[in-house]
């Protein structure tokens, strides 16, 4: 049977959703070993994401909100993991509410593309691009995702190989460098 249509409100400011029954919080600790600094408190929080609660069909359109916190660990700015689509061709796009950063997109032969996120930029991730948000600014990082209800997440690829850049604070503000541990 068809679902019942539905609205969710959104704060643009905090990224919390109303009604929000699915939120997953992780912290640095959760993302030890995606640095090349090690991490010094594992305690401290990196990012926040609230579901919209719908069947993860391919019929559907799953949708969310990231809260990434500023910061740093060593040089680089905080990040969320990063993953490819479980089915590769799945896509998908942000659109930024607030805060600042940048948007890191990798094929699995190594090419990147980064681009810009601040509010009212609607990023379009095609198929087969890993993708990582890095906060580049000093407050949240807000975004709304929608992607295709059964892309499913591949979190191993990027946890074994890492994305081919990073971005770090330099002296003329962020930098994308190639990712010294990047496992080609
Ligand atoms: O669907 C997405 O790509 C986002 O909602 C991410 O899942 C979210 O930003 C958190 O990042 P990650 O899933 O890489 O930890
Ligand atoms: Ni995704």
């Amino acid at each position: 049977a068809p679902l019942e249509p539905f609205a969710v409100t959104i704060d643009f400011a905090t990224g919390a959703l109303v009604p929000d029954p699915d939120v997953l919080d992780r912290r640095l600790a959760d993302l030890d070993g995606y640095f090349v600094a090690d991490i010094d408190d594992p305690g401290v929080g990196a990012y926040t994401v609230h579901e919209v609660r719908v069947p993860p069909t391919g019929n559907n359109l799953l949708s969310s909100t990231t809260v990434l916190a500023p910061g740093k660990v060593g040089d680089e700015y905080f990040f969320t993991k990063g993953h490819f689509h479980a089915i590769r061709d799945r896509a998908e796009i942000y659109l930024t509410l607030s805060g600042e950063g940048l948007l890191v997109m990798a094929l699995e032969d190594g090419r990147t593309v980064t681009k810009e996120m601040r509010p009212g930029i609607a990023n379009y991730v095609p198929g087969h691009w890993a993708h990582r948000s890095v906060n580049t600014g000093t407050t949240p990082l807000v975004f709304y995702a929608v992607y295709i209800g059964d892309a499913g997440y591949d979190y191993a690829t990027i946890a074994e190989r890492g994305f081919p850049v990073i971005v770090v604070e330099g002296e003329e503000g962020p930098e994308v460098r190639p990712n010294p541990r990047y496992v080609a």
